[in-house]
């Protein structure tokens, strides 16, 4: 899969290299295992509000059930993203989180992410937001705060309370190509308005890969 086949040819730590290496292992397993519990990625149609929303590429991540659509433009180094990932059913809670580590390390701290979910009087919270350790605030962050302009942020929660969509255009910075490390996430609470902490182990600790937005 593109989203991890490029990761050895980084210079990266060891414990990215380690982690590169586990990924590959799995890849083929995870890709025959996701492709029976979901359709790929490029099957998929936007409805609801994102309805008419086409995106030339797709990636069915291998950690958590999710996808990322995206439309890279390299005259302006943009690429406008879908990210797609499970929620719980019934109550509708829970909320997913999808970013780029500037860093290029393969994991959560210093990832700018676009985060969604839903609040306690029902409507959906979309915004980007900076990871800055591994207890962050998941407060909105102001522009300054941001690696990368973010823009035209959105959310979407299907009918069934299924799955959780978050949308935004991101400006990659000038100079550093079309590869990053990506970063995803899902978590089951939100508190007062807040997304809480998601499990710390298992596919929640894994769910990185690098990507080259223009493959
Ligand atoms: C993606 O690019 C195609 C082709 O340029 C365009 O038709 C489509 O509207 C773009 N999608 C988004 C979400 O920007
Ligand atoms: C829901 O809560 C948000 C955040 O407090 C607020 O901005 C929004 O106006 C509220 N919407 C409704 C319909 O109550």
């Amino acid at each position: 899969m593109a989203v991890s086949g490029n990761a050895h040819r980084r210079s990266a730590s060891s414990a990215f290299v380690s982690l590169a290496v586990v990924v590959l292992a799995c890849s083929s397993f995870l890709t025959s295992s996701v492709a029976e519990a979901a359709s790929p990625c490029s099957s998929h149609t936007f409805t609801g509000n994102g309805g008419g929303r086409l995106y030339a590429s797709c990636a069915d991540l291998p950690r958590l059930g999710a996808t990322l659509h995206y439309n890279y433009t390299a005259a302006t180094n943009t690429v406008a993203v879908a990210f797609r990932a499970p929620t719980q059913g019934e109550d509708e809670g829970g909320w997913v989180a999808w970013g780029i580590n500037p860093s290029g390390r393969a994991g959560m701290v210093g990832t700018n992410a676009v985060v969604a979910f839903r609040r306690a009087n029902g409507t959906l919270a979309a915004y980007p937001t900076v990871l800055d350790s591994y207890a962050p605030s998941m407060a909105p962050a102001a522009p300054g705060d941001l690696a990368f302009p973010v823009s035209g942020v959105a959310a979407e929660h299907d009918a069934e309370g299924k799955e959780m969509v978050v949308y935004a255009t991101v400006v990659l910075s000038g100079g550093k190509g079309s590869k990053f490390t990506q970063v995803w996430q899902r978590g089951n609470a939100v508190v007062n308005d807040v997304p809480a902490a998601h499990p710390t182990t298992g596919d929640n600790v894994l769910s990185t890969a690098t990507i080259d937005f223009s493959d």
